[in-house]
């Protein structure tokens, strides 16, 4: 995987800089170098450091998608296309001081830079994107969403049955390589159902992503050839995860005021 500049970073977590705000300035970061006894600041022209974005692995074994999603797809498809996106991603940073210290959320949205996309933005965005897709799916998964996601999703959509819908049609009439999304709205506070070409993520309009599907061909086709139909009613059925969508939801509402609780009457 990619490296340090001085190999003074080996984790595989994102590095991120607390208090780091809205509009992008380069961070004015000590230099930081590891010994016996733990980091220490360098002196100004010491040899500097690259930001390092690793691997995550899915939150499940490669196999336990079976029969639905082949540990094959997973292999070529994050042990492959994934991969490539996270050493791609740390190449082009090695030489790009300037992105030094952001978190992967924060880089998604410089690197967009308000629909002129700088050159890492495919990379950083693809990366995200399949954190979140991996996440976005567990064994034993699909069936119906519960509790607050199926009553916002009714809320937002007239029926469960009418949001199925949108999201297959939005799958299925996706012209090339992209994504499909059910995302919560800021502005209207409400969920909305979008599609998003190649490698553009929702995060760069401020909207929330709760659950995603990728569309592009690497994630279907060793397991349902161009039956793109297959794959996105597989995905319904059996793998997207509504618990995470649920918890996903719960964090939103910290930030996007969806109207007064229920409470319970006695
Ligand atoms: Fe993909």
């Amino acid at each position: 995987m990619g490296s340090c500049c001085n190999g003074a970073f080996s984790a595989s977590s994102h590095l991120s800089v607390t208090g780091f705000s809205q509009g992008f300035k380069s961070p004015k970061l000590p230099r930081l170098s590891k010994r016996q006894d733990g980091w220490f600041a360098q002196p100004p022209g010491a040899s500097r450091i690259c930001a390092y974005y690793g691997l995550r692995t899915p939150p499940y074994k490669l196999d336990a998608l079976e029969p639905h999603m082949s540990q094959r797809t997973l292999e070529m498809h994050w042990g492959g296309h994934h991969r490539n996106y996270v050493e791609g991603l740390n190449k082009q940073l090695e030489k790009s001081e300037i992105l030094y210290g952001c978190t992967l959320d924060e880089l998604v949205k410089v690197t967009y830079n308000n629909g002129n996309p700088s050159p890492e933005f495919n990379n950083a965005a693809q990366v995200w994107n399949h954190d979140f897709f991996w996440e976005s799916m567990q064994p034993g998964g699909g069936s119906m969403p519960e509790l607050g996601v199926l009553q916002q999703i009714e809320k937002d959509f007239g029926s469960y049955t009418n949001f199925r819908e949108k999201f297959v049609e939005a799958a299925l009439t996706l012209f090339g390589s992209g994504w499909v999304w059910l995302v919560l709205k800021r502005e209207e506070r409400r969920l909305a159902v979008i599609k998003t070409s190649n490698a553009i993520c929702p995060l760069v309009w401020d909207d929330i992503p709760i659950i995603s599907l990728d569309m592009w061909e690497h994630a279907y086709y060793l397991d349902y050839k161009n039956d793109k139909g297959k794959y996105v009613n597989v995905f319904m059925n059996h793998l997207v995860s509504w618990n995470v969508a649920m918890a996903r939801m719960a964090r939103a509402e910290a930030f996007v005021n969806l109207g007064e609780p229920k409470i319970p009457i006695a």
